[in-house]
């Protein structure tokens, strides 16, 4: 496959196959469906290992809080982002944490900084940061625009509670949205929608697609109250 520069993503739906071309140039395959499942439920075990030795997950955890020094300054003390268009990762699901790590390093999804430090560590460091942020309390951001309320909601129930839980808090792995930061949603909702490929997933982009850009809004106010 020759080199397809900037923000390009074929996706070939029908035969099954998706492929993204992250915005260095370099091509990764997505894995399939059942591939994806497959790594999320080893980790799951995993993790559910760690937790069922409470010595061994707060070594760990305090392992993964002396990594987060730097994450800090954009992601906040708690996990609370501080800075514009970066998300919360308190509460966020551990392996979708983690599964989002890989992405950032291995060209699947791109941002110059993540991907960037994504490199710099290997899976076991990658699970104790994970099993750190999980571990804090989620946080409601709030913002958007209140007016948009009843439609998010109704939307949100009608599209998204399928995969990403009644309550907004994930489930199986799915990321949590509850509480997310609003321009960050908005930021992500449209990176499916548009298809830029810094960041690609063939569910995320069939949803996001029949968005508009009031609904876009809408969805992102009712997810950044929820708590
Ligand atoms: C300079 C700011 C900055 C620093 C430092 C930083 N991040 Fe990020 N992080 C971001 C931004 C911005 C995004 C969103 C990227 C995008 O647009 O896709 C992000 C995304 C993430 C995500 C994906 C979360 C999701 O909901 O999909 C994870 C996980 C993450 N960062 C973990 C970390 C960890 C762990 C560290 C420290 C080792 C760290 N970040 C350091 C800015 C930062
Ligand atoms: C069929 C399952 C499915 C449905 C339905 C779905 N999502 Fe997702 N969503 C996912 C998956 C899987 C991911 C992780 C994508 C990845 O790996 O990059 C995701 C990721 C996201 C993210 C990025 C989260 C983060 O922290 O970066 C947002 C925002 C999001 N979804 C919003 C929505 C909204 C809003 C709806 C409804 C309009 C919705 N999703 C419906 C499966 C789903």
């Amino acid at each position: 496959m020759h080199k397809v520069l900037w923000l390009t993503a074929l996706v070939f739906l029908g035969g099954g196959i998706a492929q993204v071309a992250g915005a260095q140039g370099q091509v990764a395959d997505s894995p399939d469906v059942s591939e994806m499942a497959q790594i999320r439920a080893e980790l799951d075990e995993r993790i559910a290992e760690i937790k069922g030795n409470e010595e061994e997950h707060q070594r760990l955890m305090e392992e993964g809080r002396n990594r987060t020094v730097l994450c800090r300054t954009c992601h906040g003390l708690d996990g609370e982002a501080v800075k514009p268009g970066t998300p919360n990762l308190a509460g966020q699901n551990p392996s979708y944490i983690v599964d989002q790590f890989h992405r950032f390093a291995d060209g699947r999804r791109y941002d110059f900084l993540m991907s960037n430090l994504a490199k710099t560590f290997d899976h076991e460091e990658t699970v104790n940061i994970a099993l750190y942020y999980s571990d804090l309390d989620g946080v409601s951001s709030g913002g958007g625009n209140p007016a948009l309320m009843d439609q998010g909601q109704a939307l949100y129930e009608e599209r998204c509670a399928s995969c990403h839980g009644d309550d907004g808090r994930g489930q199986e792995g799915y990321a949590r949205l509850a509480g997310q930061q609003y321009d960050y949603l908005v930021k992500m909702l449209h990176e499916f929608k548009d298809r830029t490929g810094r960041r690609f997933n063939p569910w995320m982009s069939g949803v996001a697609l029949k968005l508009n850009e009031e609904q876009i809004q809408a969805v992102s106010t009712y997810v950044s109250n929820l708590k």
